[in-house]
This record gives structure tokens, C-alpha cells and sequence, in this order.
């Protein structure tokens, strides 16, 4: 078992990686090669300037909670023109993403490790992205820790001040109160619309890509609910 630890300059930031599993450590050096390329951290008081990070100009799409990765993969090959930014929580997860991104075929994707709260906004600059995407959050499904969930009224601010202009938050759930509390929230606003009658479909949107973790929760009985929320002057 080792405890490496790298930092590694990187955007005017510092990234951490550390190795806790033989494998692990096999392919740590490219872990910290593809790390330096993708990985972004700021330091205190710095916030993210997109057009110097990507090196263009192209409209920025945010994913939150990422898990494995293969939402934000498959949308980042399929959309060159745009550029996604992934916040993840959790290290494994982050390397898990890495391993599977090629600097060649994925200029387009920077990733940050981080918890996601209201303090995101710290962070990122108001008004920076087209879209936000936010795939399966963790339900928390006990009444005690239904303020744990992501989805929060004042964290809607948080996902209202980081869009564009008539910016989209695409959200899905398989977990039918959280479905029903992310609905009740957006819709009690008037500063989003809903694209769906009600606040929902159950019909997968041509542009989704299904994660493993939606295709086993709907093997297990559980299919997803789909949400779409449109930024709208009030
Ligand atoms: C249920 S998994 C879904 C992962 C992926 N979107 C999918 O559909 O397979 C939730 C993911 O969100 C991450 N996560 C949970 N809370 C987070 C937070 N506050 N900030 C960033 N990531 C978070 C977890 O680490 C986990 O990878």
C-alpha cells in the first residue's frame, strides 16, 4: 500500500492524486500525465476562465456528479464545438474518468474534484454555461436526510446565476420523491420553465446517453424520470 502524492503546476492551479490500490500505482504515471492535462484545481480566490483553459471560445456545458464518466464521454465525442466542464466528488471516480480520457480525442473536457455546493459560485463565474447537466444525483431518500440532496431551492439559485441566457438544466432520477421534489422546486420559480407539461417526461430524450447506473436501475424496476429547465427573464 503507498500513499503517493504528486502536485503537479497545472492552469495556474495544483492537482493531488493519490494511489491506494495496486493498480493503482501501475499506471499512476499516466494517471498524473492525463491529470495534468484534464484536471483543473484553483487555488484560493481564483476563478475559472474558460476561453484560457479550453483555448477557445466555445460555449461551456457543466455536468455535476459525473460517477463513471460515460455520460459526459460519449456527449464530449459526439460535440467537439462544445466544451464540458465535469465536477465530481469523489477521487475513484475521478480516475476512473481519467483513464478512460485520451488527450488526442478529448481536448474538450476538463474535470475538477470537488464537493458541490452553493460555494461553486466561488469558483465559476456567473453566466458561464449553456447547459448544466445533472445525471442521477444521490437521492438521499430518508426524510432525515432529504437536506442533503443537491437540489435545493437556494442551490437553484446557485444553477439559475451559473447559466446563460435561456440556459438549460437537464436533470434525471430514477427515485420518484426525488423526481417529485426537484419538480415541485423548479416549477414554483418563475425564473425557470419546464420544456415537459408537468415538469417531466418518462421518455428517454433522443440526446441522452444512458450511464450504467441508469440501465441497472432499470433492470431493477426503476426507470428514469427526465427533467428540462429553462432559464427565463422574469
Ligand atoms: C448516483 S451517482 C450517479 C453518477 C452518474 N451521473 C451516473 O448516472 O452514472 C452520483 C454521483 O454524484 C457524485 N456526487 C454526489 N454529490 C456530489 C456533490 N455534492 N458534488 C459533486 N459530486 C457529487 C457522486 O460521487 C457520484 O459519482
Amino acid at each position: 500500500m503507498s500513499n503517493e502524492i504528486a502536485q503537479i503546476d497545472i492552469n495556474q492551479g495544483y492537482l493531488y492524486l493519490t494511489a491506494d490500490k495496486r493498480s493503482d500505482i501501475k499506471d499512476m504515471d499516466k494517471l498524473f500525465e492525463k491529470s495534468r492535462y484534464f484536471q483543473l484545481e484553483l487555488s484560493a480566490g481564483q476563478r475559472l476562465d474558460f476561453p484560457a483553459v479550453f483555448g477557445n471560445a466555445h460555449p461551456v456545458h457543466l455536468e455535476i456528479g459525473s460517477g463513471r464518466g460515460e455520460f459526459l464521454l460519449q456527449k464530449a465525442i459526439s460535440h467537439p464545438e462544445i466544451n464540458f466542464l465535469a465536477l465530481e466528488l469523489k477521487e475513484k471516480r475521478i480516475r476512473t474518468i481519467l483513464r478512460q480520457l485520451d488527450p488526442e480525442t478529448h481536448k474538450n473536457v476538463r474535470l475538477i474534484k470537488l464537493f458541490v455546493n452553493e460555494h461553486v459560485t466561488d469558483l465559476i463565474p456567473a453566466g458561464s454555461f449553456q447547459t448544466i447537466y445533472i445525471i442521477h444525483p444521490d437521492p438521499w431518500p430518508k426524510k432525515r436526510h432529504n437536506r442533503r440532496r443537491l437540489i435545493q431551492p437556494k442551490f437553484i439559485d446557485v444553477l439559475h446565476l451559473l447559466l446563460q441566457k435561456e440556459g438549460i438544466v437537464k436533470l434525471s432520477t430514477d427515485h420518484e420523491d426525488y423526481a417529485g421534489w426537484i419538480v415541485r422546486y423548479f416549477l414554483e420559480r418563475k425564473d425557470f420553465s419546464s420544456i415537459y407539461k408537468n415538469g417531466f417526461t418518462r421518455n428517454t430524450p433522443s440526446d441522452h446517453v444512458e450511464t450504467f447506473f441508469e440501465k441497472v436501475k432499470r433492470e431493477e424496476g426503476f426507470p428514469p424520470f427526465y427533467m428540462e429547465f429553462r432559464k427565463v427573464k422574469i
